[in-house]
């Protein structure tokens, strides 16, 4: 996307373009800001420049489009006196010309009140003498207020649209988020919203309106025309909801799309779907990238971690646009990776969410105990957890809990008015099912989904509440005897979350062969998405396979498990379910237990099964069967 702004000098180009490249999101460049240093000291010593002096300068200008054109457009401020001059830089279909023209007179008014430019007053005559008047693109007159002139130049360009650089399709929360960040951040963007009587009219239209400031924004509700606004190869990200209609609206772009286009699917599709999406897109040679994107609405809007994996050169075509969008880490680069090949991007996003559900309920459980365990006000728990939030134990989700505790309306607090039961949209149960598929232990975090489930039945709950007598007790202990070691067990309990869902992403990664890079997929998760924290840092920088062995989680494994096991038994016998903590003090009890129960499990199945065994003290590996009514081998 790329505008010239022309007319001689004294004109208002400069002024009119910034006030385009501002609309249309689009770095603005001063042609006269590219004149070698023997032009400017020609023309400062009054001489007129001939067309050999501006060969240079025009090229040079001609490069700055082309690189500008590939990165999203720009805006060029440039007198373009002759028709020769204006061929060298149409560099690209997609540009307008919008050509000022004014009466002498006022120019030469407006070239005396300038100050500090090189130009003389008299070179005016000079460039109107060379001045040939164009007879295409947009010839504005000079003589109104620049907010008029503005209006007319943006009515021009809309009214003779550019080709967009990227197609967004879905203006649902993300969709609109993630359209805004991109149309920010310099990228031309179509934008899409169906249809659909007395549902969905005028979606994407509203987009616009509530959003004047983006002039480099087109809005459709019509396939075709959405599709033919696009630059070719067309790139389309796609914000509608994971299942059914990803394959409706596969099939419906697939009519149009041509070979070497690129959709992106930036919603959370189970990664099994992606997979089979990647092969069909594949075989028809388009590219398709399944994509993980992380943050909720704020995050869409200013800075998501992103996880794109599948067809890598398509990858490659939208690599800057997502650089760009995407938040930075701490040393500033983009948190976007290629993650893998497949359905990896998905994948990865499935297992974030699942360490997410987790995070999650280890703070319900702690908040709950702590309220209604040690009887501490809500604001008392949102001043531990700020603390917390201080050091090591940082974390978005901390952060936003401690929020939560402190926020109140007409009714008291919010928190306390929300009815107990927790929804989902599938990804942390689909980590589940995937961890049993690949047998990779997972109860801390499969509890966080079953939390949720059992927290669904809030009838049955009140009913057996009763039934069975139940209610909290009272912890009698003072909370700042128990308060270090409660930081203690929330540490840890956050350590085994995560290794548990490293632990999937590996196991995972190896079956599959995908190779996938964990210190970069931490690295991504340091900013912008929602399991984002100080241990994720840590994470990124300390990464081993072995990850209880990791330095800075070994020490915390070695100290904090007492406490971790002191709370969970304090919290259960005094009525509290603790699903995550215990199950996870339990898992790690499991890992690091080295003479386990399991020999009672190896005898039960010969037993009753003949299923065999295998003997400590056997190093051969060989499989034994008792006949254990005989008591003989
Ligand atoms: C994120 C979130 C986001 C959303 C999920 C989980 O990373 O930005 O994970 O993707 O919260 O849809 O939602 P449920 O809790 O409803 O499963």
């Amino acid at each position: 996307m790329l505008i010239i702004v022309t007319g001689v000098s004294g004109t208002g180009k400069t002024t009119l373009g910034t006030a385009l490249s501002k609309r249309f999101h689009l770095p603005f460049f001063d042609a006269d800001d590219f004149h070698p240093a023997e032009n400017i000291a020609k023309m400062s010593q009054g001489q007129p420049l001939n067309d050999e002096d501006r060969q240079p300068w025009l090229l040079a200008l001609a490069q700055k489009l082309e690189e500008s054109e590939k990165t999203g457009g720009a805006v060029l401020a440039c007198s373009a006196l002759k028709e020769s001059y204006r061929q060298m830089l149409q560099v690209s279909e997609n540009l307008r010309w919008i050509h000022l023209i004014g009466e002498r007179d006022l120019i030469w008014s407006r070239m005396l009140a300038r100050k500090n430019h090189y130009m003389k007053a008299e070179m005016l005559d000079s460039q109107l003498s060379t001045w040939e008047d164009p007879s295409y693109g947009f010839q504005l007159s000079i003589d109104q207020s620049p907010e008029i002139m503005l209006s007319k130049a943006l009515g021009y360009i809309q009214s003779h649209p550019l080709k967009m650089k990227m197609g967004v399709i879905g203006m649902g929360v993300m969709g609109k988020s993630l359209a805004l960040n991109l149309a920010e951040n310099g990228v031309p963007l179509a934008i899409y919203n169906r249809y659909v009587a007395g549902k969905e009219e005028g979606i994407a239209q509203k987009v616009l309106e509530e959003n004047p400031d983006f002039a480099n924004m087109l809005a459709f509700e019509e396939m075709d025309a959405f599709l033919s606004s696009l630059e070719k190869p067309r790139k389309i990200l796609m914000m509608i909801p994971a299942g059914t209609a990803i394959d409706a609206q596969l099939d419906q772009l697939i009519l149009t799309l041509e070979k070497g286009d690129l959709i992106i699917d930036g919603g959370n599709s189970f990664y099994k779907d992606s997979e089979r999406r990647v092969h069909r897109l594949q075989e028809l040679g388009i590219h398709f990238l399944p994509m993980g994107v992380s943050g909720g609405e704020q995050g869409a809007r200013k800075g998501p971690s992103i996880m794109p994996g599948g067809n890598a050169e398509g990858y490659a075509m939208v690599t800057d646009f997502l650089s760009r969008i995407s938040a930075k880490d701490k040393n500033g680069q983009p948190c976007v990776t290629y993650v893998g090949p497949g359905g990896s991007g998905h994948f990865i996003k499935m297992v974030h969410n699942s360490i997410e559900y987790g995070e999650m309920q280890v703070l319900a459980e702690l908040t709950h105990l702590l309220r209604f365990g040690f009887g501490c006000a809500a604001a008392q728990v949102a001043e531990i957890y700020s603390d917390w939030n201080k050091g090591n134990l940082k974390s978005f989700l901390l952060e936003i809990t401690a929020d939560i505790l402190l926020f109140k309306d007409q009714g008291g607090l919010v928190l306390d008015q929300i009815l107990d039961q927790a929804g989902q949209k599938g990804t942390g149960g689909w980590s589940l099912t995937t961890a049993l598929e690949f047998g990779v232990p997972y109860s801390p975090l499969a509890e966080a989904v079953n939390a949720r489930g059992v927290s669904g039945k809030k009838t049955q709950r009140k009913e057996f509440s009763r039934t069975f007598q139940h209610e909290f007790r009272k912890i009698d202990d003072s909370i700042d005897a128990w308060l270090p070691k409660i930081k203690q067990a929330y540490a840890l309990a956050r350590i085994i979350n995560h290794e548990v869902g490293f632990g999937l992403m590996k196991a995972v990664s190896d079956a599959k062969s995908w190779s996938l890079n964990f210190h970069e997929i931490a690295r991504i998760w340091t900013n912008g998405c929602i399991i984002r924290s100080e241990l994720m840092e840590h994470i990124s920088e300390k990464y081993s396979d072995s990850f209880f062995e990791m330095k800075g989680i070994k020490e915390s494994v070695i100290s904090d498990r007492m406490p971790l096991a002191e709370l969970v038994g304090l919290g259960l016998t005094h009525g509290f379910a603790l699903p995550v903590m215990s199950a996870g003090m339990n898992y790690l009890l499991g890992r690091i237990t080295a003479e386990s129960s399991a020999s009672v499990i190896q005898a039960q199945r010969d037993y009753f099964g003949a299923h065999t065994y295998q003997r400590k003290e056997d190093p051969s590996g060989k499989f034994f069967h008792t006949n254990w009514n005989s008591k003989e081998i």
